[in-house]
């Protein structure tokens, strides 16, 4: 019940949630429209997979804030062009301790913290923060990270959708059983292959997330 008013449009704790997302957005630390599209085919693919109405509401959260942890990571690193340093690398993947010790302190999302926390942990424990296997991590995890990579994949080629959602298969299932939860990634690879893109995304906008 006090999980459902969350997603309920004009509550005051998803007025909350928004505001947290305007900042998020106004900074920069995540792109305009990857939100929207990601809640979007949270939505999809939770019905797709029967998810529990608590597990629902729980990915389509995840999908607003998982890297809300990212407030935390130095400018200099986040706004960095080209590719991070080691170090670099490193601090940046501290955005999802950040975002677990934010969310845990926050009435409104202390219920999905864990699930913040382990955003990018590997289906075959080469993952962080804490390279939990399989099982381990959380059904909600799981499935962010696969949308999270498509999404940041087809993003980046706005101009070629087509081209970008077939990359983009091809790369969730070259990963599949590495990165992914391989029948996470043949369900979420058999959703877009059956609806229109413009369906589920509208394709448009750069990504600035991380997916490994
Ligand atoms: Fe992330």
């Amino acid at each position: 019940m006090y999980e459902r008013k969350l997603t309920q449009i004009g509550s005051p704790k998803s007025k909350v949630i928004n505001i947290l997302l305007a900042a998020l957005s106004e900074r920069d630390f995540i792109a305009q429209g990857h939100v929207e599209r990601l809640s979007k085919m949270a939505g999809t693919m939770a019905d797709r997979m029967n998810l529990a109405d608590d597990e629902r509401r729980n990915l389509i959260l995840l999908a607003k804030v998982h890297d809300l942890g990212k407030v935390g990571v130095p400018d200099e690193i986040m706004f960095k062009p080209g590719k991070l340093s080691e170090d670099g690398y490193e601090r940046m993947k501290e955005h999802a301790q950040i975002g677990y010790n934010i969310a845990s302190r926050s009435k409104e999302l202390f219920h999905i913290a864990s699930l913040i926390l382990h955003h990018h942990e590997f289906w075959d424990g080469r993952g962080y923060p804490f390279r939990l296997k399989r099982e381990q991590i959380p059904l909600e995890s799981r499935i962010l990270s696969i949308m999270d990579a498509y999404d940041a994949i087809t993003s980046s080629r706005p101009y070629h959708n087509k081209i970008g959602k077939e990359e983009a298969i091809a790369e969730l299932k070259r990963c599949s059983g590495t990165q992914f939860d391989p029948r996470i990634v043949d369900e979420f690879a058999k959703l877009i292959e059956e609806q229109d893109t413009r369906g589920l995304t509208n394709g448009k906008g750069a990504i600035k997330n991380c997916w490994n």
